[in-house]
Order: C-alpha cells, then sequence, then structure tokens
C-alpha cells in the first residue's frame, strides 16, 4: 500500500462555509462565532465558477480576496474548493457537448450540479483554465492549508454516454486493446454477431433490448468510467500541485461507486476525505437500511474509507437534518446523535471533522439540509454539541494519527466490485455477504478492514491480518492467485465464498473446474451448483449439530485429497453434500464455504477462527455498542458508542482511563443515550 502524503497533524473541527450565500455584514462574525465553537478550517468556493468566471475568459476574485482577508485577520485556516462540479450557465448554453447525457443520449441540462461530462475537450479545457486562474490567485494565499477537486466526483450520476464520452472511449479501447481482432476476442462478439470491423462503431453502452448490453463491454466501460474520472481528478490536481504552497494538500471529498477510489487517491491526492450523512438510515425513501444497525451501517463505509486513506478526513459531517428528495422528510439528529456520528468518524481514523454546513441556506435546493445554525441564526443545541465535540477533541490529541486495529480483513478488487455491478446475481450475493459480515462484526464487537487488491498490493499487506475473507471473487488472476497462495503458504486462513474464481479479467467464464485458479488452495471441485429460489425456504447446512443458513447460491462442494468437510448442506436435493470445507496448505489454511454468507455462517466462521470479541479480557458490551481500537506508537484506546437513545452499560474489567473525564473506569460504566466514552487501554 502507497503511504498517504499528507496527515493531519492535530485533532482538528471544520466546517463548510459558502461566503457567497450570505450578506457580507455576516462574515466576521460568522469567523469570530465559529473559533469561539472550536472551529479552526473552513471548506470555501467549490461551486462559486459562475462568480470567479462571470463570463468566458473574464474572471473577478474580490469577493473571495475580501473573505480570506477577513480569514488572515484570525487564526483560521481555509480548504479551497475547485469548481468543475457546477459550470456555468454561460459555458453550458454555449457548448452543450460539455454535458454528460442520458443512455438515450438526452442532455442533462443547466439547473442542477455535476450535469458535466470527464470527456469534452472544451469542459477539460474550461476546467484547467479556471483552476489555474484559482491557484495562479488564491495558491500563495497563507490560509490556505489545502484544496478539494471539485465536489464528490460521480455522486449524483455516475453513468456518462456523451458523444465525447463515446469517442473517449475508443481511445481508452485503443490503447487497451490495439487492435480490433484483441477488442472482438475479450468481449467474446462472436456471439451473436457482434463483431466490430470499424472503431466508429463502438459507443458507450446504448438502448438495447431488455437492457441487456455485452457484459465484457460494460465492465470496460465501468473502468472507462473509473479511468475517465481519474484523469479528471488528476488534470485538475496537477495545475494545483504547480502552483500551491509547498505542504499544502490536494484532496477530494468521496466516496462514490464506478471509481477506483484507491487508484485516484494513490496518483492524485495526498489525503482522501469522505462526506458522511449517517441519518440517511432514518429518514423516508432514503438509501438507508431500518434494521437493528441503522445508523452503524456508516461504519461500514468508514471502514471502506480508511482501506483507500488510513488516516483520512471527513470533508463533510452531518450536523442537522436534510435532503432533497425527501426535503424535511428526515429527523433532526436526536441531543447527542451529530456528536455520536463525528466521534464514529474518529473512531474509524479521521483526524479531522469538518460539519456541513455551518448555516443552513435560505435558498435553493439545499433549504432543508440544515447546518449547525438554523435560518435564524441563533446558537442551538447543535452549537452546544459542537461545543462539547470539540473539548473532546481536545482530549483526543494523543489519537491523532493512531492506526485501526482489525481482526481480519474483507479482501475486494475493483474488477469484481465492476461486475457485480452488472452482474445482478453477483450484486446480490456480494452484497448479501458484506453486510452478513458487517453485521457480525458489529454485533460481536469484532472490527476488520477492507484490504483491496491493487496493483501496488504487496505480499505484506495481506501478512498484517491473521484471515482474510474474500467472499466472492468471481473474477480471478494468476497474479492475485499466486498472491493469496503466498500468503496461505506463510501462514494466514483464507476464506472464500460460493462462485469464486469462475471468470477471466474479460469477464469470460473460464472451461477448468471451479473454483478455478484457486482450487489448488481449496482442495475442492464443484460439479453442480444452484441460485436458491424464493418458494423455497433459505436453504441451510450443519455443523457440529448447529444450522446456519446458506442463502442465495449453493455450490455442491467435492472435497479433494486432503480437504476436511467441516459443514454439510442439510437441505434441497443436495443434502448431506459438502457445504463448507477446510484444506491445509503451508503454514495456513483455507476455508471454502458453498453459498453466501449469513450472519449465521458468518458468525461461526469467525468464532471457530477465534476472531470475534477480540477485546473481551478488557471489555463486555451488549451487542447495541460498537468497539473499536486505534493504536500509536504503543499506546492503545478504545471507543465505546452507543447508538441507542437509552443509556447502555458496559463491564471494563480493569481499571482504563477514560480521555475525556481524566477518571479510571472499572466495573460497570453506563454510556448516556448517544454516548461515547475513550479509555486509554493500560499494557
Ligand atoms: C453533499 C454535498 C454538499 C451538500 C450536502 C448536503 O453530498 O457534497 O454539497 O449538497 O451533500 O446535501
Amino acid at each position: 500500500m502507497t503511504e498517504q502524503r499528507y496527515r493531519f497533524s492535530s485533532m482538528t473541527i471544520g466546517t463548510c462555509y459558502y461566503p457567497e450565500h450570505w450578506d457580507e455584514s455576516l462574515w466576521a462574525d460568522d469567523l469570530r462565532r465559529m473559533q469561539e465553537d472550536g472551529i479552526s478550517v473552513i471548506r470555501i468556493g467549490e461551486f462559486a465558477w459562475a462568480l470567479f468566471e462571470p463570463e468566458e475568459g473574464v474572471y473577478s476574485f474580490d469577493l473571495f480576496d475580501r473573505f480570506l482577508d477577513l480569514c488572515e485577520q484570525t487564526e483560521l485556516k481555509v480548504i479551497f474548493g475547485t469548481v468543475s462540479a457546477t459550470p456555468p450557465a454561460w459555458l453550458t448554453h454555449k457548448y452543450p457537448e460539455v454535458l454528460n447525457a442520458n443512455m438515450d443520449g438526452v442532455l442533462y441540462r443547466h439547473g442542477m450540479r455535476r450535469h458535466y461530462n470527464y470527456n469534452s475537450p472544451v469542459y477539460l479545457e474550461k476546467c484547467a483554465a479556471i483552476t489555474l486562474q484559482l491557484a495562479q490567485h488564491f495558491g500563495k494565499r497563507p490560509s490556505i492549508i489545502g484544496w478539494q477537486i471539485d465536489n464528490e466526483l460521480n455522486c449524483e450520476m455516475d453513468r456518462f454516454y456523451s458523444e465525447a464520452d463515446s469517442a473517449a472511449f475508443r481511445a481508452f479501447l485503443k490503447e487497451k486493446y490495439g487492435t480490433l481482432d484483441a477488442l472482438n476476442a475479450a468481449w467474446g462478439t462472436v456471439f451473436w454477431s457482434q463483431t466490430y470491423t470499424d472503431w466508429e462503431q463502438i459507443f458507450v453502452p446504448r438502448p438495447t433490448l431488455q437492457n441487456s448490453p455485452n457484459p465484457h463491454l460494460h465492465l470496460d466501460y465501468d473502468r472507462f468510467v473509473s479511468e475517465s474520472c481519474i484523469r479528471f481528478c488528476g488534470l485538475q490536481a496537477e495545475i494545483l500541485r504547480a502552483h500551491v504552497n509547498p505542504g499544502v494538500f490536494i484532496t477530494t471529498n468521496g466516496m462514490f461507486g464506478r471509481l477506483d477510489n484507491h487508484r485516484m487517491t494513490r496518483e492524485c491526492l495526498d489525503v482522501y476525505t469522505y462526506d458522511s450523512y449517517p441519518n440517511f438510515a432514518f429518514g423516508l425513501n432514503m438509501a438507508g437500511r431500518l434494521d437493528r444497525l441503522r445508523d452503524r451501517w456508516s461504519s461500514k463505509k468508514l471502514t471502506e474509507v480508511r482501506s483507500v486513506c488510513p488516516h483520512f478526513g471527513i470533508m463533510e459531517q452531518q450536523s442537522g437534518a436534510g435532503s432533497w428528495t425527501t426535503r424535511m422528510e428526515n429527523p433532526t439528529p436526536r441531543p447527542g446523535q451529530m456528536q455520536l456520528w463525528a466521534l464514529q468518524s474518529v473512531a474509524h481514523g479521521a483526524d479531522f471533522v469538518s460539519f456541513f454546513r455551518w448555516r443552513t441556506c435560505t435558498f435553493g435546493t439545499e433549504i432543508y439540509w440544515h447546518g449547525l445554525l438554523n435560518y435564524d441564526n441563533r446558537d442551538n443545541r447543535r452549537i452546544s454539541e459542537l461545543r462539547s465535540f470539540a473539548e473532546k477533541m481536545k482530549q483526543l490529541a494523543p489519537v491523532c494519527g493512531a492506526d485501526n486495529e482489525a481482526a481480519f480483513a474483507v479482501v475486494k478488487d475493483y474488477d469484481n466490485v465492476f461486475d457485480a455491478g452488472l452482474d445482478t446475481w453477483h450484486g446480490h450475493v456480494a452484497n448479501q455477504s458484506e453486510d452478513a459480515i458487517f453485521e457480525v462484526s458489529q454485533l460481536t464487537h469484532t472490527p476488520f478492514d477492507f484490504l483491496y487488491l491493487q496493483e501496488d498490493t504487496a505480499i505484506e499487506d495481506l501478512l498484517r491480518y491473521k484471515a482474510l475473507i474474500m467472499p466472492h471473487a468471481c473474477i480471478m488472476t494468476k497474479e492475485r492467485a499466486d498472491l493469496l497462495e503466498r500468503y496461505v503458504r506463510a501462514g494466514g486462513v483464507l476464506v472464500i465464498g460460493c462462485r469464486s474464481a469462475y471468470k477471466d479479467i474479460h469477464g469470460q467464464c473460464v472451461m477448468t473446474p471451479q473454483p478455478g485458479l484457486l482450487q489448488k488452495l481449496t482442495a475442492t471441485d464443484i460439479h453442480d451448483f444452484t441460485f436458491t429460489t424464493p418458494a423455497e425456504d433459505v436453504p441451510f447446512a450443519v455443523w457440529d449439530g448447529r444450522r446456519m443458513q446458506t442463502p442465495l447460491f449453493n455450490d455442491v462442494l467435492t472435497p479433494l485429497d486432503g480437504a476436511k468437510v467441516l459443514a454439510r448442506y442439510g437441505s434441497s436435493y443436495y443434502a448431506g453434500e459438502a457445504a463448507l470445507t477446510e484444506n491445509a496448505v503451508g503454514e495456513g489454511r483455507v476455508l471454502h464455504l458453498g453459498s453466501a454468507f449469513s450472519t449465521e455462517s458468518a458468525r461461526m466462521i469467525l468464532d471457530y477462527l477465534g476472531l470475534t470479541d477480540p477485546c473481551a479480557s478488557l471489555i463486555s458490551a451488549p451487542e447495541d455498542v460498537e468497539l473499536v481500537v486505534r493504536r500509536k506508537d504503543g499506546r492503545r484506546w478504545l471507543f465505546a458508542l452507543n447508538y441507542q437513545s437509552t443509556p447502555m452499560t458496559v463491564t471494563l474489567h480493569s481499571g482504563m482511563r477514560s480521555l475525556f473525564s481524566g477518571c479510571v473506569h472499572e466495573g460497570e460504566v453506563t454510556l448516556p443515550p448517544y454516548g461515547v466514552q475513550v479509555w486509554e487501554i493500560a499494557e
């Protein structure tokens, strides 16, 4: 894993501020109040293109100059946003080719944001020009500590169907395959006479009957979108790097799909930031989950962010109610919840937390996206909570830069992430398994990491973990299989699930027995398999007399020489056949589960491997409390987070000093509703 180039040197609190939204007479008072409340960094500028360039080639920086002058009379520092998320009306009107289109080719028009495409030569030129102007004009400002590129790349829309995208897709494919013969072979175009005889015949996906495009084309399209986004980000990063003060960081705020966030960070950014909105778990019609974990699902996203950048920042931390689509139909964070969510971010590795936004906007699309302050601008209970959080961040000073402990890692790679996007059954199986593993890890207080296999992944990155779960790597390459084998031979434990390694890098199915390139590790063969139909009961297997569900897909495993059967299916026509096997390889071992992971199988496997509840000797906590450990320089800190509206009691088995009160706690300790404690673990 590449070392991240920038780290926050102290626990830092920020907020998102839009000087252009407010009467200038409010600015000085806003900055004063921010500092009094513990804020030391503000992010500004990211949507203000129309102000910076009111007419093509005519620039105006006065408003932000006046604002930065004011900042520079204070201690406040600034993260400055580049403006490419919101091209002005003059630009999209004069050059409609900069706009993104839907699959039918209909352009997305001015009026929202991120309505552009990454590949229009005009847009690239215009973005480069405005970024250069901003970098030249503001780059040496002493208050600016960092730059944010665009805003939430690939948010709102992560599919691009403009003419410029088709042209760029062709160039991407020419570079990748060199010849049409190679492309036709990789995409299997002999099927249904899809053979291309001229590059001009190739387009980004277009409407097809039953919305069923060539799957190999689609896999390359996802890679192309990701690459386009990274190039777009890189273009701005390069300009900024040439002009800004040394030591100033370049970041962007994520994280969104159809994008190799790891590569983007490695190639373009010094540090990665994330926008955390756990309240989506509570609103109407939102993407959140209304099950037991609710806002704790955000910890899964934060775990994923940590894999991109272990010491990340939160560029936008939810501070109020809101949404665009449900307007006000999202509850206001309950007293304590805003602070809980901010500390959830810190527990998972954030050393910088910036709240979205200082004051709720009184006009525009976001009148219901509440910030710290309401429209009336008076102090309120969220401001009191901010102050309390600021006190806690001071007490958390020694934790800054600390790593997170993980009992195991869930292994992923972008080829399979993209494959699961198109191949919906793969997506369902992958989500089922990741969610089950996450849920069990939460309820058993067993934090894990995500580990993405990338081009710079080294064996040492794998050997940091006692066990790796790679749930459903349908696509497998020789390099990855070799890396996994080296890990296992050196003593690692590898766990894989159904449908592993049956596709090659193009998404074509291999003709070797499954699990393909992993067979020599698992010592299993698969002669029969089935998706399990909703019309049947959820299938199950029996392990040591205990039942575990084996949902969604069942590979019927045949153990080969050396493999031991741990569990056998107990249902369907393959009852009695192997459902879970174990094989010793070198110093390590490999478990092969024939199905998607259920909470039962994930729990039983983690227990079997002795991974659950690594802090059991220190603390007993109810399932509703999340436990996380960060460590640095031989010191360790235990976070306990109560997500419930009722108090929760934990039991400390030996004395530990609370970072917040300074007192040593032992025995029963009660966390108030939405309360958090952090103790230093005595070694
Ligand atoms: C984020 C976005 C912000 C603001 C916020 C609240 O996704 O980056 O600009 O829109 O949501 O809606």
